[in-house]
């Protein structure tokens, strides 16, 4: 059984973002500038706010935070984001979700230049990922396909089983995995019988945000597991597969944390770069 390690590829990559800003700064040129908006107190999303404004002044990109009361009006933050739309400094916008229940998310993501949008997560460059005609790719599922590509894993004519069917992971995830010459199968809350296809899976994908729920009788021997969950059971943060159960039987394996989560990080950057190349 190999560990596939997102943190060190992570680390990788960063390193050769580092290694592209240094050299722009040595021909005098601008710094790519992505621009972080938060909305509101929610504890979990200032650590990630805070982890991604740290990912970008270590590698030479300008962090532009915005942190905006949780009472915010919805025309004061669409009229923030015309703002950075029309500012020719900015490369890349993300505005962290969830947003406060007063906000409306589809309104908001939308408004976002799709040529700004790397978390891409607007309609056009959904509809860019499901027509194969190339867009910014979502940071998570992005990141998971360039661990496999790391690995060498094959997707190709493989059983690919996605649990979790969520627009930033799920969705997308199965319409990377199908690109790539997979046979996908996306399971969810009302699948009838989630062991059947799980039991299936060449490559299984757990994206479902519940801790435990993929244990070791439900994965076939030499399977691909890749576990995107971010729980917290008893205070310790655990993802949605069994590591010890699955571990056992897996041929590779993510752990959590140190799996997905770096290279959903590092893929926002290099998402930030391609926006910049982009201008
Ligand atoms: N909330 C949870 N994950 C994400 C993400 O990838 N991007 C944004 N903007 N918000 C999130």
């Amino acid at each position: 059984m190999t560990i596939l390690d997102g943190k060190a590829l992570a680390a990788k990559i960063k390193e050769q973002t580092a290694k592209t800003t240094a050299e722009l700064a040595s021909q005098g040129k601008r710094q790519p500038c992505l621009a972080v908006v938060l909305v509101g107190e929610d504890p979990a999303s200032q650590i990630y706010v805070r982890n991604k404004h740290n990912d970008c002044v270590t590698t030479g990109i300008k962090s532009l935070m915005h942190t905006l009361p949780a009472d915010t009006k919805q025309e004061d933050l669409l009229s923030l984001i015309d703002s950075l739309n029309a500012d020719d400094g900015v490369d890349g916008i993300l505005v962290q979700l969830p947003l406060p229940k007063h906000l409306d998310e589809k309104t908001v993501t939308e408004r976002i230049s799709a040529s700004k949008d790397v978390d891409a997560f607007s309609a056009y460059n959904v509809g860019k990922i499901t027509l194969g005609r190339g867009g910014f790719k979502p940071c998570t599922p992005a990141g998971i396909m360039r661990l496999l590509e790391e690995y060498n894993i094959e997707i190709a004519g493989k059983e690919c089983v996605v649990v979790g069917r969520s627009n930033i992971v799920g969705k997308p995830m199965a319409l990377l995995l199908l690109a790539a010459g997979g046979t996908v199968t996306v399971c969810h809350t009302k699948t009838a019988d989630l062991a059947y296809h799980t039991r299936r899976a060449d490559i299984l994908i757990a994206a479902a945000g519940r801790a435990d729920l993929i244990k070791g009788d439900m994965v076939k021997e030499g399977a691909v597991i890749v576990d995107v969950g971010m729980n917290r059971k008893d205070g310790k943060l655990c993802g949605d597969v069994n590591f010890e159960e699955c571990a056992a039987k897996a041929s590779y394996i993510t752990p959590v944390p140190g799996g997905v989560g770096p290279m959903t990080r590092a893929m926002l950057l290099e998402n930030t770069l391609t926006a910049y190349t982009n201008k």
